[in-house]
């Protein structure tokens, strides 16, 4: 990408950023938290969770002092609980010893390249570029990648508001787009892959997605899913154990540092 391009970019993104929350601080905490979020739920989604979040736990420190019971009922629906189990996780390491240094970000659980770049970039100014799956995408197709200097928070925001809004997987909108005029990729298709899609098993057919039932459960104080056959839900449970994310309290499992058991 040339200077040039980078430029439209960031005109681009200066025209039409989304005003999201943790784009409005340079908070670390409040961005690793956001950032956590968003590696697996849309941005719609993720809104009135982090608002909720930082609300409930605003500072690294206020998280670490949390119970895991509680940090994991405040997660459920986010999906992937080992996230949540990692973040608090990395809340404790930073109220215990501070912050690492901005380019050993990923000292810390559950932190790594993606998201020590984009944490060290938009709350500690890093010149890094951060590649998030969209942010891959635009760079493959439009070209080679260079913040201008003390640029590379706007930059990296603007790469992935690109990739989430205009140069799309499936059907991008190069008409739209600020790097159209020297892209390579200008108007190509992506081909479609409708033979991977179909080896996918449904959702409901995973051990993630009755890992996912059962914390859920166990968060809103209800009994395990009765309709999940009971060996698959023996399997999950004997997984979330193992994790760390339920406890066993003689016959019943619950979520670790709760009052509140769910039945078995
Ligand atoms: N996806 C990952 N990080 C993001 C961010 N900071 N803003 C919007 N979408 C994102």
């Amino acid at each position: 990408m040339t200077r040039a391009s980078a430029g439209a970019l960031l005109r681009w993104y200066a025209r039409e950023a989304r005003d999201l929350p943790w784009r409005r601080t340079r908070d670390p905490y409040r961005i690793l938290v956001s950032e956590v979020m968003l590696q697996q739920t849309q941005v719609a989604r993720v809104v009135p969770r982090y608002e909720a979040w930082v609300a409930r736990w605003p500072t690294a420190e206020a998280l670490a002092a949390a119970p895991l019971g509680d940090v994991l009922r405040e997660w459920v629906g986010l999906g992937y609980n080992r996230r949540a189990v990692r973040l608090h996780e990395a809340a404790r390491h930073v109220a215990a010893h501070g912050w690492p240094a901005p380019e050993r970000l990923e000292e810390l659980p559950g932190v790594g390249p993606y998201t020590a770049a984009a944490v060290g970039s938009f709350a500690f100014g890093r010149q890094v570029v951060a590649l998030d799956v969209n942010a891959k995408r635009v760079f493959a197709r439009a070209g080679a990648l260079e913040p201008p200097p003390g640029q590379a928070a706007a930059f990296n925001q603007a790469t992935m508001e690109l990739g989430a809004r205009v140069c799309t997987a499936r059907r991008p909108r190069c008409g739209e787009c600020p790097l159209s005029a020297g892209c390579p990729s200008r108007g190509a298709v992506a081909a479609p892959a409708p033979r991977a899609r179909a080896a996918r098993p449904r959702f409901e057919d995973t051990d993630r997605y009755v890992r996912g039932r059962i914390v859920a459960a166990l968060a809103a104080g209800e009994p395990l899913p009765a309709a999940i056959a009971p060996e698959r839900v023996d399997r999950a449970v004997a997984a979330l154990e193992r994790d760390g994310l339920v406890v066993r309290n003689g016959r019943m499992v619950e979520l670790p540092g709760s009052s509140d058991p769910g039945a078995r």
